[in-house]
């Protein structure tokens, strides 16, 4: 690692519309912090990007569901992540925004200058357009059956039951998300990377120089590139976004994932103005983007295309440590349905105890595989691992100390083999701690920290302090010196995981948070005799069933509550609700009478409609009705049917229709003529 000058570690930008979760936390933002903590201990020169990702079309949806602007819904999402993210502890340098003025500037200024490089093509294609909403329908405007799953409710750029990737061109039956109408097809101008370009250079720079990505990220990469690569849009057209910084493409703005990640520029931008070349364009900068799955091909395909495109010096990521996903309790996480613990809410349930929850994200990271997280799991990782092993050992070094040597550090008078046998294992566990997060395999470096914590445990079970306390005052001040400096260690160890018990621990130990760098760990002086500690408290608290039921009946409340819309929603197509209330004469004022098909016919060029020709039993007249999807013309003839008889005549197709035939509709569904249970005399009242 000694090769790199500095740092430049990215975490995907969320989205502004909806506050953080467990999902987004254990798949990027606590890795990201842990491996940047770990750095800064290192003495390294680290630049750690967050911010907020403010376009795209959930945010313009959940807008108008809201009534109010994209706007708003921003401002809400990104102040609530940004503080909860720092509560949290998540120690970014910058956390801004894409709707600051610097990442407009930046995002256009992009885009312009690649555009005038001729480094886009310009297409003409067929779009979806919803006639009615007057707009076209890019992405989650446009909703249908994925043709690779036969879900329902597909979006136009991803299936999020099965994941697949999407063009809107491939949903079936696809219908807009603003009115729910079918969609035309209309033409549209758009600017596209030419990704096909730049296959030979991805092959090239991925699948031969980078086979030390995980897996899941080779893989996925791959499959891309295996694939073939299209030219990707970068333009669309919406009106909530950075604009198009050309001439005549008013209503068009940058896709969102061509702005999104030019925010980690923007952001950096904002915060080091003067300096920020230094890390995005020195080849001794190290880069690192962390995300999640879903996000790979935008980072390892697309934003890298981009910056090579730009060139200019651009550096590009030395590796992308995406994670898989977290389930919540057997299920899929989902902002829509309210599936998840959301971080603000934790803060608010759990206060003054991030690091339990950064211990069980981090002990349980889906960094190969999908992952569930379930409460039970969580409150065992605190009692068992954390109050049990580590907080307990702390606890017990600490106390003895207090209670036999006043709560001053004993000198090592009465070595035996054991304290160096124990002490001798401290740089082996540091050590494979910073390979495993060297190799981002935070799980293992996790588990060695918790290894040194064990080592306390039994290092104080096997020398029995307590009982040598009796006989020999000697002994119990060299197993104090060896527990205290394990603890110190600790403090080292556990700092880049859970910085607020490290923080606690150090005022216990009474040492000054300058200690915090990695080369201290093991060192012989880290602690010294003589040195007089702070007061003992309890490192961490036990976490109580009735916290954890609270917590599962919350959930199991919103499962009961989604379980009921799903129910509605199956619901609500069979029945329309009631219209308004109307009076008597309201309803006398209609004449409905019985009358006899005489003769039907289709109307020329109409799917829909039959001309029907009918006795009222008043006179003959025709009806035009869109009736045809239902009925051929010879089942009509014959039938006796009830018309609103004086429904005002209005022209359809150039036919005068003089009335309306009753007709009986399932809302979406089928429609069926209302006829009398027995044949009567044309004309007679119905009422
Ligand atoms: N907002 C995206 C998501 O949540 C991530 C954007 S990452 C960036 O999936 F690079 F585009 F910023
Ligand atoms: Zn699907």
């Amino acid at each position: 690692m000694s090769e790199y000058k500095r740092y430049l570690i990215t975490s995907a930008l969320p989205y502004a519309n909806g506050p953080v979760h467990i999902g987004h936390l254990a798949g990027v933002y606590v890795p990201a912090d842990i491996y940047v903590r770990y750095l800064r201990m290192c003495g390294r020169d680290v630049f750690f990007v967050g911010g907020s990702d403010e376009h795209g079309v959930p945010i313009t949806i959940q807008a108008r569901k809201q009534n109010c602007s994209p706007q708003d819904i921003v401002d809400k999402y990104h102040n609530i992540i940004k503080d909860s993210f720092a509560e949290f502890g998540i120690s970014f340098d910058v956390y801004s925004r894409t709707t600051s003025k610097i990442h407009y500037k930046t995002a256009s200024e992009f885009f312009e200058k690649l555009y005038k490089e001729g480094k886009f093509i310009e297409k003409e294609s067929e779009q979806y357009y919803d006639e009615e909403a007057g707009q076209f329908l890019a992405d989650r405007y446009i909703v249908g059956t994925c043709p690779k799953c036969g879900a329902e409710g597909a979006y136009g750029d991803q299936c999020e039951k099965c994941g697949s990737t999407l063009s809107p061109d491939e949903l079936l039956n696809p219908h807009s998300a603003l009115s729910g109408n079918t969609p035309i097809k209309k033409r549209t101008k758009h600017w596209y990377l030419p990704l096909d370009q730049y296959e030979p250079w991805l092959k090239e720079w991925i699948l031969e120089s980078h086979k030390e990505w995980k897996p899941n990220v080779y893989g996925q990469c791959k499959s891309w590139i295996d694939g073939g690569l299209l030219p990707r849009a970068v333009s669309r057209d919406l009106d909530w976004g950075v604009p198009v910084p050309v001439e005549g493409s008013e209503g068009k703005v940058l896709y969102v994932w061509f702005d999104a990640p030019i925010g980690y520029i923007s952001n950096t931008i904002e915060a080091r103005p003067d300096d920020w070349e230094l890390f995005w364009k020195s080849k001794d900068t190290k880069m690192v983007h962390f995300i999640g799955k879903d996000n790979i091909v935008f980072h390892c395909i697309v934003f890298p295309s981009m910056l090579k495109a730009y060139g200019d010096g651009y550096i590009l990521p030395e590796n992308v440590p995406a994670n898989e996903f977290l389930n919540l309790e057997g299920d899929k996480i989902s902002t829509s349905r309210n599936w998840a613990i959301w971080l603000h809410e934790y803060l608010r349930d759990f206060p003054g105890q991030q690091d339990l929850l950064r211990y069980a994200l981090c002990a349980n990271a889906p960094e190969t595989k999908d992952n569930d997280f379930t409460w039970k799991d969580f409150q065992s990782r605190c009692n068992s691992e954390l109050v049990a092993i580590y907080g307990n050992f702390v606890n017990r070094a600490i106390v003895l100390t207090h209670k036999y040597f006043g709560g001053i550090v004993p000198e090592n008078l009465k070595p035996e083999a054991i304290d160096t046998e124990t002490l001798a294992q401290i740089p082996i566990i540091k050590k494979n701690i910073q390979d495993y997060l060297e190799n981002y395999k935070f799980r293992e470096a996790l588990k060695e920290a918790m290894n040194m914590a064990r080592l306390g445990n039994k290092y104080l079970t096997d020398t029995e302090p307590w009982k040598v306390a009796k006989t020999d005052m000697e002994r119990t001040a060299s197993i104090l010196n060896v527990s205290l400096k394990i603890c110190a260690n600790l403090a080292l160890a556990f700092a880049p995981f859970i910085p607020f018990s490290t923080e606690k621990l150090l005022q216990m130990l009474s040492l000054p948070k300058e200690l915090l760098l990695w080369d201290n760990i093991a060192k012989e002086d880290i602690i010294l005799p003589g040195h007089k500690l702070g007061e003992a408290q309890l490192l961490f608290t036990k976490v109580e069933d009735e916290v954890i039921d609270a917590q599962l009946q919350r959930l199991e409340n919103i499962r009961k509550e989604n379980a009921a819309k799903v129910k509605d929603e199956e619901q609500k197509p069979l029945v329309l609700p009631q219209k308004e209330e109307c009076t008597f004469d309201d309803f006398e004022k209609m004449d409905i009478r019985t009358a006899t098909v005489l003769e039907a016919e289709r109307v020329p060029k109409t799917d829909k409609l039959l001309k029907l020709t009918i006795d009222t039993g008043i006179d003959t007249r025709v009806i035009v009705s869109g009736i045809a999807e239902y009925y051929t013309p010879e089942q009509m003839v014959g039938k006796q049917i009830c018309i609103l008889a004086n429904l005002a005549p209005r022209k359809i197709r150039g036919i005068e229709s003089k009335g309306m035939i009753l007709m009986a509709k399932e809302p979406d569904g089928k429609m069926r003529i209302v006829t009398p249970e027995e044949r009567l005399a044309n004309g007679a009242n119905v009422g």
